[in-house]
């Protein structure tokens, strides 16, 4: 044999394991810190590695947490804020700024192989930014360069709702508002930087939106016998998440590239959730979150039926119950541990705890059909007394006679308590908008009851759900 035989064989041998490196089917989770009873991030990091995950996701690139993963073997990705998308997309130098600040301290002690500009930038109404997210994505990539730092993809989360429609999979299409002058720019720039289309698959919420049509086992990739075939290309799915998936390649695929790779930036399904939602329970949370670490460590790779092989690197949502998370009752009970660090359920995101070796049973599930009936919202118990005063105030100044009958000498007056008036407000605030979108929250100072808070003659207004 020559020196030259070897040559090429050494060459992809190097290719090989760089690309191979670069994808990896350990599953990674997000951490969130949107509450006010999470441990530290050195407590965390040990907590994380308790439960089996080898990659981290952040919402920011907060100092202490990256400190705490200096030297660490986890693999991280960091966000740069909303906020400043419209700036950095302007100014090359606030880029290079943000990369000098964010980055280079930490690199390469921490490992942080993802940078992600912005969080479904394009789910919300746009406050303009839509337009300033690929160019601002361009010039971090750019300000990477310029520290040499070249093991660093770019990307930007999206929502399953950057899509127009994704049933069947094949009809997969980006929205009309976005395809041609965002999503387009943005996939030629994922492909020339050889990144990923990094977007947040929650079958959980599409079942929950359709679970008359839609079986709650084929959602928690648990149905070994309901099976869906895309009548366009005759591809046959088992589970809702190929399927939401495979309409992303399709997308794709519809703007001319094919072949960009796809990593899941959030997975998971609530374990807990208010009266009005349906399906958010530990058992549910607790199945689909070991079948998707199941699927998603297999080798050889699974991949879907689209994509059949391919590795699917995921992020699992999220690490803990968030109690700060504004919105319905799910979003803050997301986690696999509580705020004490105790698990949910048992879990191991490793892939390598058979699930005979689950061993504590799981609480069987009371919700899984829609709650019928009427529901109150009432103020929670131990809230903040001049937060509560707040949002009683601005319960009665929304809508028609709000709080009419909590004046003085009115049926619901009395008891005189401002814990009192307040339940009557968000009552009688929430059976009038939650048609239009309102919610139960006020900043958590609501809960939802089954139980008829009225007394006497006093009558609340209830939300009734047949
Ligand atoms: C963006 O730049 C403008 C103009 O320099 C400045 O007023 C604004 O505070 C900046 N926004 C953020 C979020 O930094
Ligand atoms: C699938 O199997 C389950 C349990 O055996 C059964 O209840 C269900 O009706 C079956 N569904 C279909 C579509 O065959
Ligand atoms: C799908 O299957 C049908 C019936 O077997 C066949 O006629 C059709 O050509 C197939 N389509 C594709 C895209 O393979
Ligand atoms: C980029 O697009 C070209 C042309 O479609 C394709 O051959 C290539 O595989 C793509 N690369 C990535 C990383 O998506
Ligand atoms: C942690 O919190 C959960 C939920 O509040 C509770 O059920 C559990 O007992 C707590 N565990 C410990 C060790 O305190
Ligand atoms: C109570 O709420 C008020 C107004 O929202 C806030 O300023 C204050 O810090 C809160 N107090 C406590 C003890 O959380
Ligand atoms: C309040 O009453 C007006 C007039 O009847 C009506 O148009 C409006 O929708 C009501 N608002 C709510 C929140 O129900």
């Amino acid at each position: 044999m020559t020196v030259m035989d070897f040559v090429p064989l050494f060459i992809f041998a190097l290719v090989v394991s760089v690309c191979s490196a670069e994808i990896s089917s350990k599953v990674g989770i997000n951490w969130g810190g949107l509450g006010n009873n999470l441990p530290s991030p050195t407590r965390s990091v040990e907590l994380i590695k308790s439960i089996g995950a080898k990659q981290i996701k952040i919402y920011n690139a907060d100092p202490d947490i990256l400190n705490a993963l200096k030297n660490t073997d986890f693999v991280v990705s960091i966000m740069v804020p909303n906020e400043i998308i419209a700036n950095i997309s302007k100014s090359q130098y606030l880029s290079d700024r943000w990369v000098q600040t964010n980055v280079v301290p930490f690199y390469p002690e921490v490992k942080i192989r993802y940078l992600l500009v912005g969080n479904e930038i394009l789910t919300n109404p746009d406050l303009g930014t839509w337009y300033n997210l690929v160019p601002a994505m361009r010039r971090i990539k750019s300000s990477l360069k310029t520290h040499k730092i070249h093991k660093v993809k770019v990307g930007t989360p999206s929502a399953m709702n950057v899509l127009e429609s994704s049933f069947p999979p094949s009809s997969g299409t980006f929205r009309s508002d976005i395809s041609a002058p965002i999503m387009k720019p943005m996939l030629q720039f994922l492909n020339r930087t050889k990144s990923f289309f990094f977007v947040d698959v929650y079958p959980y919420f599409a079942w929950a939106d359709n679970s008359k049509d839609i079986n709650l086992d084929y959602a928690l990739l648990e149905s070994t016998n309901v099976t869906y075939t895309d009548p366009v290309t005759n591809l046959t799915y088992t589970n809702l998440f190929d399927q939401m998936l495979d309409a992303i390649v399709f997308a794709m695929k519809r703007l001319g590239y094919p072949d960009i790779r796809i990593f899941i930036a959030e997975t998971g399904w609530p374990n807990n959730g208010d009266l009005d939602q349906i399906g958010a329970n530990i058992y549910n949370a607790a199945t689909y979150n070991r079948n998707i670490v199941k699927k998603l460590t297999t080798k050889p790779a699974i991949g879907t039926p689209a994509r059949p092989g391919s590795v699917i690197p995921s992020f699992i949502f999220a690490l803990y119950n968030e109690n700060q998370k504004p919105g319905p009752g799910t979003e803050r009970h997301f986690g696999l541990l509580y705020p004490n660090g105790s698990q949910v359920y048992e879990i191991d995101l490793s892939g390598k705890t058979p699930e005979s070796e689950y061993t504590k049973p799981l609480p069987a599930p009371t919700n899984n059909e829609p709650y019928k009936g009427k529901i109150w919202c009432v103020a929670g118990k131990g809230a903040n007394k001049t937060a509560l005063g707040d949002a009683l105030s601005y319960a009665c100044s929304q809508g028609n006679k709000t709080c009419e009958q909590i004046k003085p000498g009115k049926s619901c007056f009395k008891p005189d308590s401002l814990v009192w008036h307040a339940s009557y407000s968000f009552s009688s605030y929430w059976a009038q908008f939650k048609k239009l979108g309102g919610t139960c929250y006020f900043n958590g100072l609501a809960t939802q009851t089954a139980k008829d808070p009225s007394f006497g003659h006093c009558k609340f207004p209830s939300v009734s759900l047949l």
